[in-house]
């Protein structure tokens, strides 16, 4: 690909900031179509004409850059005219600059870009236009711009200097097309408070959302205001960023004594709030926007009932996801971290799929997963990889090589991404059976655990439960994935069949005394439950609801045990516990932070104690998506839709929704391959009324205390005494 181009790079030491790039060229013949294929070291925007191409945010997207990154195409027939300007900036991104906490800029070359602009005429001619040593470059205004510490903007530069380029020698082995969704502009809202603090303006945006502020500045010329964004109030009402560790998260634009009107480029933020600094005169709230930045994914998934905590709960989730799903499943959107957490992507992901379409965009990520996954089959704990070979491999966060494929196919049908995943899966499987000398008890290694889980020892950040009974369920878990998977794509499976059922037993053996697991915790429970470890569910069961009574229903589960926690209450028939847990509203419980005032999914039960305390400021984060699992269970069990693994991608729908004297009504959709999927109930005296919507294409199953109907595509409604 782009075999006639060449890297270009800029000679001066600007070249390592923001260089913007230049090629003239004239196109005197009628245009048919003309296409830009284009990618960079680093990310890059274009411009024809002064006319933004295409509307991709931070393009090329990030990848394991290695070996894989992505070449865009944008069709620019409609931006050329006889003669033409293509300027393209480009900025440090994920590729070039500072990731993880590890504070220094990895390299100090700047950022280059390689390109081919191909014109089609009427005439039957074509025109090539391609980076080489005759493109141009020249500082930009961006004197400075990093994902994490923001943008600087000089819009006193307004003449440029055109320099020669520097042609680099670089790879071209790694391109590969566009494979995930373009990360774009979604939504805008605006300020819906502005407020004065010590030092400066506080915007209040309504809602913590990743992406940036554009704003309108007119001040005399050098004078520089400054925007910092955080996603809580401290207590004097100002802007709160102790949580963001070294990301700075700040904007200085300096004025040119012009109205200018000016958003990032190559940086984003995760934010509610914004202290603005130096503004002359009174903020108007005109002048300020807050620009949702996504990955471009359609909703598909809704939910509502008539508690509103649980629905303001459920929107809560809809926007950790947005915040979260940037071009990679992230941790979180504003701190010093910003990755592809392998645990919190395979924890959320059947939520993630209920919710939006995100096939294209974990299709993408999981072939990261593939090629960054180490020679002995394990997994890195963050996907594209930045933190090297140590910290690696824990289980629950390395099973999303087998869980996320599966989950994609589940919900979209694709047996494709299974084809594709399938040796990574198995490596996995094996790395797990090689670690230590039982092959079937994973009791080894480093593992984040119950990570967060709240019987955690004091200063501990992992749970109470074993890290072994933890690392041997996910084991099995696994592995009995990849068992259907070998089913579903017809490969003989009888080695790990084999490995499950030896898997279980030890797991059995070594986890179970006295009819108790060892660890005596909601989550050990959780687990074995879900995973369906044991044979006698109905006594785990028990003890799992024991467990949450004993403890004033109240959840003590970290990230493993928190997605598993009410399903597996429910699976054992203590649907009322299951629904005490989401209903409760002290801490530690969803509805809490909800009391709090949360617009996200917090990190921590307690990121905000009732004291007003803030959890420690290394690690806080008011927009982390894992304990938005929860979503999956409202949709499956008090919505009752549920996907018939024999028949994936809803083309039969299993509909069991589970009633409860504390809520009236549920209603929840989710659009599938086939339509519309929709299952709402509500309560009018000692009956309830059932309604299903089932896609043309697609049948039903209902169940409804046992009695069992089939379904065509339609609507059907049932009307049954509680
Ligand atoms: C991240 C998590 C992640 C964890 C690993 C944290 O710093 O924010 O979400 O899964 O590390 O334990």
């Amino acid at each position: 690909m782009l075999d006639n181009s060449k890297w270009i790079s800029a000679l001066s030491e600007f070249g390592t900031v923001c260089p913007i790039f230049r090629k003239t060229f004239d196109v005197k013949k009628e245009i048919l179509y003309a296409e830009l294929k284009i990618t960079a070291i680093g990310c890059y925007v274009a411009h024809i004409n002064g006319k933004r191409v295409g509307s991709f945010i931070l393009a090329p997207g990030w990848t394991a850059y290695h070996s894989r990154l992505q070449v865009q195409e944008y069709d620019v027939t409609g931006l050329l005219g006889e003669e033409n300007v293509l300027d393209i900036e480009a900025g440090d991104g994920w590729h070039l600059g500072r990731l993880g906490w590890l504070k220094g800029k990895p390299s100090g070359s700047g950022p280059s870009v390689i390109f081919e602009l191909e014109v089609k005429c009427k005439d039957n001619t074509a025109l090539r236009i391609v980076s080489d040593e005759s493109a141009m470059v020249s500082k930009s205004p961006r004197l400075f711009s990093s994902l994490y510490d923001g943008e600087i903007f000089d819009s006193r530069i307004e003449e440029f200097n055109w320099e020669p380029v520097r042609v680099i020698e670089y790879s071209k082995d790694t391109l590969i097309p566009q494979e995930g969704e373009d990360v774009v502009e979604v939504e805008r809202l605006s300020p819906v408070a502005i407020t004065k603090s010590k030092t400066g303006y506080v915007l209040d945006f309504g809602q913590n959302l990743t992406g940036y502020v554009e704003f309108a500045v007119n001040a005399p010329s050098g004078h520089v205001v400054e925007l910092y964004h955080g996603e809580i109030l401290d207590k004097s009402g100002d802007v709160y960023t102790d949580n963001l560790r070294s990301a700075l998260q700040r904007i200085q634009l300096i004025a040119n004594g012009k109205k200018t009107t000016y958003k990032p480029q190559f940086s984003f933020q995760g934010f509610r709030y914004v202290r603005v600094v130096n503004w002359i005169g009174e903020p108007d709230p005109n002048d300020f926007t807050a620009i949702v930045v996504h990955s471009n994914m359609k909703r598909t998934g809704y939910f509502s009932c008539s508690n509103e905590k649980v629905n303001k709960l459920f929107q809560n989730i809809i926007w950790g996801q947005k915040g979260n799903f940037l071009d990679v499943p992230t941790d979180c959107p504003q701190r010093d971290e910003r990755l592809g957490w392998t645990g919190d992507a395979q924890i959320f992901i059947k939520a993630a799929t209920y919710n939006f379409d995100v096939e294209r965009f974990f299709s993408k990520w999981l072939s990261d997963l593939s090629v960054e996954q180490f020679e002995d089959g394990g997994v890195p704990a963050v996907i594209p990889n930045i933190l090297g070979r140590d910290n690696s491999s824990s289980s629950a966060w390395g099973d999303a090589a087998v869980i996320c494929p599966w989950q994609i196919y589940l919900a979209y049908g694709n047996k494709e991404i299974l084809k594709r995943q399938y040796d990574s899966m198995c490596k996995w499987i094996n790395y797990i059976k090689n670690q230590g000398d039982n092959p079937y008890i994973w009791n080894t290694g480093h593992h984040f655990g119950d990570w967060l889980g709240l019987d955690a020892s004091y200063g501990s950040y992992v749970g109470a439960t074993d890290t072994a009974l933890i690392a041997t369920a996910y084991f099995a878990y696994s592995t009995s994935i990849l068992v259907k998977v070998g089913r579903v794509l017809g490969y003989d499976t009888t080695e790990y069949e084999r490995l499950y059922d030896n898997v279980r037993k030890a797991f059995q053996d070594a986890f179970i005394k006295g009819g108790r697991l060892t660890s005596d915790t909601q989550t050990a429970y959780a687990l074995v439950i879900f995973f369906d470890l044991v044979d006698d569910l109905a006594t785990f069961g028990e003890r799992l609801n024991t467990l949450v009574k004993e403890n004033g229903n109240k959840l003590t589960t970290g990230f493993v045990g928190t997605p598993y926690l009410l399903h597996a209450l429910s699976k054992t028939g203590y649907h009322e516990t299951a629904y005490s847990l989401l209903l409760q509203e002290e801490f530690p419980s969803w509805l809490y932070s909800v009391n709090q005032g949360a617009t996200t999914i917090w990190e921590h039960w307690d990121g905000v104690d009732d004291e007003e305390k803030l959890w420690s400021t290394d690690m806080n984060s008011f927009n982390h998506y894992a304990y938005g699992a929860v979503a999956d269970w409202m949709y499956e069990v008090m919505a009752g839709i549920k996907i018939n693994e024999s028949r994936p991608a809803f083309e039969n729908i299993i509909f069991e929704p589970i009633t409860d004297k504390r809520i009236d009504y549920v209603s929840a959709s989710v659009e599938t391959k086939n339509g519309i999927v929709s299952s709402s109930w509500k309560r009018m005296g000692k009956t309830v009324t059932y309604t299903f919507n089932v896609p043309r294409g697609s049948t039903g199953t209902v169940n409804l205390n046992g009695q069992i109907y089939n379904l065509e595509s339609g609507e059907h409604i049932f009307t049954v005494d509680e």
